[in-house]
């Protein structure tokens, strides 16, 4: 919900998480900068999709190719035609709205009321309860979820016909209002294409106009052929690479959830033609158990394969997150033919094929790629660890519950009071934990403040030298999830931790 959301953004500013980009110049729009603790919970989550990505599996290794690439590359790509939103505007406030999202988010609400009934109708029949005969027969749930299959319908059918005046039409036919200012006062619908030119050289005769990646696939497949023959990879098997794509998107809302310069996880799994589906079904499996692995509730996430399809691929999916706005996309499977690969040997006169020797014949292969938004993740972590407690005595407590092994700050060091020795022993545990893990040290106001302080920066362990330290060598591990409390021994402090943060 709003208030969830807002919640999140606030708390991501103050905690050193996120602010926005180039602030004091009132900020860029969908633009936004990682702070202290945001970078590392970024770079944590890469790693921890890295590792299971490439050191998983023997047959995926990893690249990192350059952010511009020879224009060409997304005439074959068909970014160059056919990268592009279509646009509307409002006459009366003069915003800007993607047509397609505004239908979109239609078809949601139809979604939201069918689910409503669903749910109304489950406290009423209890164990008795069968959801599939009430969703196929209940009239209100049967009108609601074919209102919004037909809406859906003819939007896709119409922006693939490029009929964009049918898909104003349909705006004005469902009523459909500036969900800001509530005006139905709206200009033809065009399209526009999302990728940022920029040109290389410098004289004018001799400048190349450039784009800026809108995605890091393309990036793999020019350098296929050159992975399998230094690599002596054998089909099937995988590349993948993290890195910045852009996109000029027109709804820049939703916080990190859509910017304009965001970060992509990809990996293209090369595979005998004809066995794509199978492979499609495996990472579909793979992927989401990954998800599942960092322990954020399987009642969290959910597929929405695609009816319609790009014109590149034979099976799409996405994996949607709850996110506090609703279940939207976090990360796209997709089957995408020898469609790439094929454009790149058309474009380049280069062929790109694989000599598979135990068929004793060459192909182009067939592609399945995952593909998940960084940043994107980084909002399903955050908003899905950001937990309010009422505690025993009444009190709130703000806890953000980070998968530990994700967590900016591994833990925190903290000396009782500020003498007697004990920040000098705090010192010496840093001196010999941070080599292993990111931890801090904190002397600064009562130790019940500072446990509140990591609390809600998401450090999973706190670690207290009191005056005890000093007879026999133990501190203080407070665990965050729990707030329990336990006295080990300074030796045990790197063992402990592991128990939770490895990989
Ligand atoms: N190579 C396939 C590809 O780029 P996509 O569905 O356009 O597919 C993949 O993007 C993922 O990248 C999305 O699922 C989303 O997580 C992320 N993504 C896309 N556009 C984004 C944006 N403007 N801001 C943040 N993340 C974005």
């Amino acid at each position: 919900n709003d208030d969830q959301f807002k919640k999140v953004v606030s708390h991501a500013k103050e905690y050193g998480y996120i602010f926005a980009s180039s602030e004091i110049y009132d900020g860029l729009s969908a633009v936004y900068d990682y702070a202290q603790n945001g970078v590392e919970l970024k770079k944590n989550i890469r790693e921890y999709w890295w590792r299971s990505m490439v050191y998983m599996h023997q047959n995926i290794v990893g690249i990192d190719s350059a952010i511009l690439m020879h224009p060409t590359t997304w005439k074959a790509s068909g970014h160059v035609d056919a990268f592009n939103d279509p646009l509307i505007d409002n006459k009366d406030s003069k915003k800007r709205y993607r047509a397609d999202v505004l239908i979109e988010d239609y078809a949601e609400k139809l979604y939201q009321k069918a689910q409503k009934e669903i749910e109304k109708a489950k406290g009423r029949f209890g164990d008795a309860f069968d959801e599939q005969e009430f969703i196929t027969t209940n009239p209100r749930v049967v009108k609601y979820l074919e209102e919004r299959r037909t809406v859906l319908e003819r939007m896709a059918r119409s922006l693939e016909k490029e009929d964009l005046a049918d898909v104003k039409a349909l705006i004005e036919e469902l009523g459909i209002a500036d969900p800001e200012t509530g005006s139905k006062n709206w200009t033809d619908v065009r399209q526009f294409n999302l990728m940022f030119g920029t040109k290389l050289g410098a004289s004018v005769e001799s400048a190349m106009d450039l784009y800026l990646r809108p995605e890091t696939a393309q990036g793999i497949f020019v350098n296929f052929l050159n992975v399998q023959k230094s690599g002596r990879m054998k089909i099937p098997f995988g590349i993948a690479q993290t890195g910045k794509a852009f996109r000029n998107e027109i709804v820049a809302r939703q916080f990190i959830f859509r910017m304009r310069e965001f970060e992509q996880m990809e990996m293209q799994f090369f595979v005998r033609p004809g066995e794509e589906l199978k492979y499609y079904e495996q990472w579909k499996e793979t992927r989401l158990k990954w998800h599942l692995s960092l322990g954020m509730g399987a009642e969290n996430y959910r597929f929405h394969d695609h009816e319609k399809l790009a014109h590149y691929a034979n099976a799409a999916t996405d994996i949607e997150f709850n996110f506090p706005f609703g279940f939207k996309e976090l990360e796209g499977i997709h089957s995408r033919t020898d469609f790439d690969l094929k454009a790149h040997e058309k474009f380049s006169g280069k062929k790109l094929q694989f000599f598979d020797p135990e068929l004793n014949e060459s192909y182009v292969p067939y592609v399945v790629e995952t593909s998940i938004g960084l940043d994107r993740m980084f909002l399903a972590v955050l908003s899905n660890s950001l937990q309010d407690e009422t505690l025993e005595d009444g009190s709130i407590r703000t806890v953000l519950k980070l998968p530990a092994i994700l967590a900016p700050v591994k833990a925190a060091v903290l000396p009782l009071i500020k003498r007697d020795g004990l920040p000098e022993i705090a010192q010496q545990i840093i001196d010999d934990l941070q080599w292993d893990y990111n931890v801090i040290y904190d002397e600064k106001d009562a130790v019940g403040r500072r446990y509140r302080r990591q609390d809600a920066v998401g450090t999973p362990f706190c670690i207290t030298v009191d005056h005890q330290t000093i007879e026999d060598n133990t501190v203080t591990i407070r665990y965050r999830d729990t707030m329990e409390q336990e006295r080990i021994k300074i030796e045990e402090i790197s063992e402990k931790m592991k128990e939770t943060i490895s990989y």
